[in-house]
């Protein structure tokens, strides 16, 4: 087997929180795990490692250089500014998909609306992979897609839609779970199924995914 050749790979994980007021805000339920082990497999290979971490009570793996942030919008700076200098990138971060247009300067308080109903209003936050991907050039970049029902095909779908090389299939079992079941599809038609393996195994795998060839 040829030895292993190190690359700067920038890693995301954990969900993002958008600022509703001073003390509220809209996240997920990411725990951050999988980015977490793909940041320690790549370090145990020898990779330089950017973590960039959102809100999670997580320990940094030996050897990985860790950026905090909040927001996707704090994440998609650290990200394209990580990336700017790397080689790889793998996207695991459950990035929210909206924040509230305004964050309130006080607290939102219950007499401001004044009814049993109130409105929040939101806006669409950036797509951190199909942007950071569009100046990835011949480097790689792998997303994940956490489908429910039918979960294939808008996994190809995402392939095309991010511009990326991978992207790893999982379903709504591996939330908070330590097992999963995921399929990896390629850029290239590539499909590669791994079973109910720990999330470790999981991250071992997708840090040694090789550039995939280019289609004929
Ligand atoms: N992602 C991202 N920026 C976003 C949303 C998602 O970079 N604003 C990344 C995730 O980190 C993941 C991939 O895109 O690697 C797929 O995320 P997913 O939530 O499954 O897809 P969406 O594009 O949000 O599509 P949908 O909500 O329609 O399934």
């Amino acid at each position: 087997m040829s030895r292993w050749k190190p690359r700067r790979i920038v890693i995301t994980a954990g969900p993002t929180r958008e600022a509703v007021d001073p003390v509220r805000y809209l996240s997920n339920e990411s725990s951050g795990r999988m980015g977490f082990e793909l940041a320690k497999a790549a370090a145990r290979q020898g990779d330089h490692v950017t973590l960039v971490a959102g809100p999670v009570c997580l320990e940094t793996p030996e050897g990985v250089r860790r950026v905090d942030v909040v927001s996707a919008r704090d994440m998609l700076a650290a990200t394209r500014d990580a990336f700017r200098k790397a080689d790889a990138l793998i996207m695991a971060a459950a990035v929210a998909d909206w924040r509230p247009q305004r964050k309130r300067a006080g607290k939102w308080r219950k007499k401001d609306d004044g009814s049993e109903v109130a409105f929040l209003e939101l806006v669409r936050n950036p797509d951190i992979l199909a942007t950071v991907a569009k100046r990835k050039g011949s480097r790689l970049a792998v997303g994940f897609a956490l489908e429910t029902g039918d979960g294939l095909r808008r996994a190809k779908r995402k392939l095309q839609k991010k511009g990326v090389d991978y992207v790893v299939l999982n379903d709504e079992s591996v939330l908070g779970s330590k097992r999963t079941t995921a399929t990896i599809l390629g850029v290239d038609g590539s499909r590669r199924e791994l079973v109910d393996v720990t999330k470790s195994a999981l991250a071992r795998a997708l840090v040694r995914l090789p550039l995939p060839s280019p289609a004929v």
